[in-house]
């Protein structure tokens, strides 16, 4: 359902007093994705942020991203709309843990997904997406590689450096891992036989194995827009599609209906307006942590997009 007008001034109305911007990530509910001004994968996300000319950052999307868009942009105001939007992926490693393995593999390079808290990026060498985590690697000098939190990711770049030996830490993510199955994408291709299966590298082996191309979110609607293909099954959660087809509305897009990240939907759109009226909860990091863990999100950013 479309944001009413009133509602859409109302908004309009307070990013003007507070010179606030509203950015959301690809898996936001419709209204969120409507209300947005700018919207992308989290790497996007990261990096556009440093440039945007505002004083607040509204931010909708799971914590690490919020928190993520406070390390690299600190002197702007973060708001997250709901503190309890977060990923469980990212909660599947500690810094503790983290840092006996790194004595466990004293001579390992430690990257880590930007799916993590801002506590395990300040034990971590160098962060990536899924945007850009193959050209990371590949920037390592060293052979030997701690990946954390998901060990699919992991496996997936593990194709693209067989010369690196690449040690997955044992996390993932359920929606990715759990709803998105070869039966369930077999049985969408066979209602849509000339539908393409693109699928999102936090899926198993065996999905990837199935799937026609592999894309972050970001990839994902590069490839539709200049695909030649015009039905594509969609191998993630499921509110991409909602963005696909409102970017690119003459293709049709089929989502994984079970493939839905609840957390990403903690966010709602009154929420967003309390958070714009109140200008709270603010992302406020311990100021050791914010320093260390913009360094390897640092790196991330100067590497850029991959392929
Ligand atoms: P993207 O970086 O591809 O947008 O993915 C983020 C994410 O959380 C996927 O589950
Ligand atoms: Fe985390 Fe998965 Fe949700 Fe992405 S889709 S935010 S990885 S739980």
């Amino acid at each position: 359902m479309a944001v009413d007008p009133e509602t859409i001034l109302h908004i309009q109305e307070l990013k003007e007093k507070h010179n606030a911007v509203i950015i959301a990530h690809n898996y936001q509910p419709p209204e969120i994705q409507d209300i947005a001004d700018l919207l992308g994968d989290s790497l996007a996300l990261a990096t556009e942020a440093i440039k945007l000319d505002a004083d607040v950052i509204i931010f909708c999307g799971v914590n690490f991203m919020a928190e993520t868009a406070k390390i690299l942009s600190p002197e702007k105001k973060v708001i997250h709309p709901e503190p309890k939007s977060r990923c469980p992926m990212a909660a599947m490693i500690t810094p503790d843990a983290l840092r006996q393995m790194k004595a466990r593999h004293p001579d390992a390079v430690v990257v880590s997904y930007v799916n993590t808290t801002a506590d395990v990026k300040a034990e971590t060498d160098i962060c990536c997406t899924s945007g850009n985590a193959v050209k990371v690697i590949k920037s390592i000098p060293e052979k030997k590689i701690i990946f954390t939190p998901d060990k699919n990711l992991g496996m997936y770049i593990q194709r693209f450096v067989p010369e690196k030996e690449i040690m997955c830490w044992d996390g993932f993510c359920g929606t990715h891992q759990n709803k998105i199955t070869v039966p369930r994408l077999r049985s969408l291709k066979e209602q849509h036989p000339g539908a393409e299966v693109i699928v999102h590298p936090e899926c198993t082996p065996d999905v990837i194995d199935f799937a026609d191309k592999v894309f972050s979110t970001y990839g994902m609607l590069v490839h539709a827009k200049t695909s030649e293909t015009n039905t594509f099954i969609m191998g993630t959660e499921k509110e991409m599609c909602y963005r696909l087809s409102q970017d690119v509305p003459e293709k049709t897009f089929i989502p994984v209906a079970e493939a839905v990240c609840q957390n990403m939907k903690k966010i709602t759109l009154k929420k967003v307006i309390a958070s714009l009226e109140n200008l709270e909860p603010e992302i406020n990091l311990p100021m050791d942590i914010l320093e260390k863990a913009r360094i390897p999100l640092e790196r991330m950013v100067n590497i850029g997009r991959g392929k």
